[in-house]
């Protein structure tokens, strides 16, 4: 889905010809107030705007939305104002509040032709980030479309600071969430549409339209390497597995980072069958290499100093008679054996294959991420994310995702829980033969297939990738687009610090 045209303005928001003004309110510590930006509206309502909208109700908390005719005191005649919530004690409101305002702020504007916004006075990249993702739909599917987005969104520029660095922001911002919503367009296709040699034509379609190098491994292709994790997980499908390879070279490129996402197209269990309750969330099973593929893309837009390698193995793990058993072992790629004890520990296999290849190339960097484990969800709720890894860029990560609203907890690797995934016969069990700590173990298996000396981190995005609920902010129903937003704060990080 396209969303709004945005443009900087530095045009009397007064007298624009815009449908709808919206403006920021706060619940300040004497009660309502305006946000930044919010002056000049005001003065056209001879300054009470304030006492206007507390007539209406409003209190300036988050994401409320307060709507006022303005009968002819501005242009547009709409003002809407929303709400970003409680100014910490030095009055600041984080890039967060400005997110979700501007996301529930977008999706009352669907259906407008215009509108003009001063939230992007308080914050301009969260706003054209909240307003991008909040006012996101996936109508691909119905009949009929609905209101559709805004068309076109101006947005007043922050006081301070150079035209070229706030041009530079909207640029970096929109290409932020055009990631974003290339993911979620990607996991909310069904798995009817969307199955391995697809989605590797998509990725393909999308990294080739930017320059990248695109390489797709068929499964005769994964046969002749030795890629047995794929193709065990595979097999059970009528719809072959695939691993896609995208490259991304960036000018100057100092330091070269590994990628890697978990593209179960959908997840059955396999022959260890998953209860029917819920079983249509599987469709979801590919959200970490939906982030991947997006990331490249984005990469290659914001042109980061950086060489950037992408392996994103994709398989559909389905029941049959040629799929794949308990107590069967599989060889992968690299040589190690494993026994596979579950057939619903699906994800750990596919991605060792594309890990082990992943470090033939000597990254100094490897992050990985997947929908991984129930227990991620057990632990830490449906908006958290789980990070493993080695110590230093695990916490690196962890707190990357939270600075741009993707929460993440780093998480151990408990030094007890490998020989809990010993094996009779092979080299490595895929799961333990008890239940405690099952995100951990997982992040456990993966680390067999890292090398030595790689710096890299697991990101379980079981809970945060999906979002069952109604919209809230700039999250919408579906696919969540996480944690595409942690991995381009972390590129940008590793470009600027090494
Ligand atoms: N794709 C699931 C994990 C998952 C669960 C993602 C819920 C999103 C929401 C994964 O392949 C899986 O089935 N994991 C098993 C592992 C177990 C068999 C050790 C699980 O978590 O139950
Ligand atoms: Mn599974
Ligand atoms: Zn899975």
């Amino acid at each position: 889905m396209t969303g709004p045209k945005l443009a900087l303005t530095d045009s009397d928001l007064t007298t624009l010809a815009a449908d709808v003004v919206v403006v920021g309110t706060v619940q300040g510590p004497d009660g309502l107030a305006l946000a930044d930006g919010g002056a000049a509206v005001d003065a056209a309502f001879e300054g009470g705007l304030v006492s206007l909208l507390d007539t209406l109700g409003a209190k300036g908390k988050a994401e409320e939305v307060v709507k006022l005719p303005t009968l002819g005191k501005l242009a547009a005649p709409l003002l809407i104002a929303v709400g970003l919530g409680k100014p910490d004690a030095d009055g600041a409101i984080t890039e967060e509040q400005v997110r979700r305002a501007a996301g529930a702020a977008a999706r009352s504007l669907s259906g407008r032709k215009r509108a003009v916004t001063t939230l992007s006075a308080v914050h301009l990249g969260a706003t054209v980030e909240g307003t991008l993702l909040g006012g996101y739909g996936f109508t691909t599917y119905k009949s009929e479309a609905g209101d559709g987005p805004l068309g076109k969104l101006d947005l007043v520029a922050p006081a301070t600071g150079a035209l070229k660095d706030h041009r530079a922001a909207l640029k970096a911002a929109t290409a932020i969430a055009e990631a974003v919503t290339t993911t979620r367009d990607l996991v909310n296709t069904p798995p009817n549409d969307l199955f391995p040699a697809s989605f590797a034509d998509r990725a393909a379609t999308l990294g080739k339209a930017v320059g990248l190098d695109v390489e797709v491994f068929d499964e005769k292709a994964l046969r002749k390497a030795g890629y047995g994790g794929i193709l065990g997980v595979g097999m059970g499908s009528s719809r072959p597995p695939r691993l896609v390879r995208l490259t991304y070279v960036g000018p100057k490129a100092t330091k070269k980072v590994a990628l890697v996402g978990k593209g179960i197209t959908f997840d059955t269990g396999g022959i260890s069958i998953k209860p029917a309750a819920g079983m249509d969330e599987m469709t979801s099973d590919m959200g970490g290499a939906a982030a991947i593929v997006a990331t490249m893309v984005l990469a290659a837009k914001l042109k980061y100093p950086l060489e950037i390698t992408a392996w994103v193995p994709m398989a559909e793990n389905m029941p049959s008679g040629a799929a794949y058993r308990p107590g069967d072992v599989l060889t992968m790629y690299g040589g190690k054996t494993v026994e596979v004890l579950n057939t619903d520990a699906e994800g750990r296999l596919i991605l060792s294959d594309a890990i082990a290849r992943a470090c033939e190339d000597n990254p100094d960097y490897l992050i990985e991420t997947s929908t991984l484990t129930g227990a991620a969800v057990v632990a830490l709720g449906k908006k958290t994310a789980g990070v493993m890894g080695s110590d230093d860029f695990r916490d690196r990560v962890a707190a990357a995702g939270r600075a741009v609203g993707e929460n993440a907890w780093a998480m151990p690797l408990p030094e007890e829980l490998r020989a809990d995934l010993d094996s009779r016969l092979a080299d490595l069990a895929n799961v333990m033969g008890h239940r405690w700590g099952g995100m951990l173990a997982a992040g456990i298996f993966l680390r067999e297939f890292v090398t030595e000396g790689v710096q890299w981190a697991h990101i379980d995005i079981a809970g945060p990738s999906w979002h069952s609920g109604g919209p809230t902010g700039y999250t919408t129903k579906g696919s969540t687009g996480v944690p595409v937003r942690t991995l381009a704060a972390v590129l940008a990080d590793i470009a600027a610090n090494g």
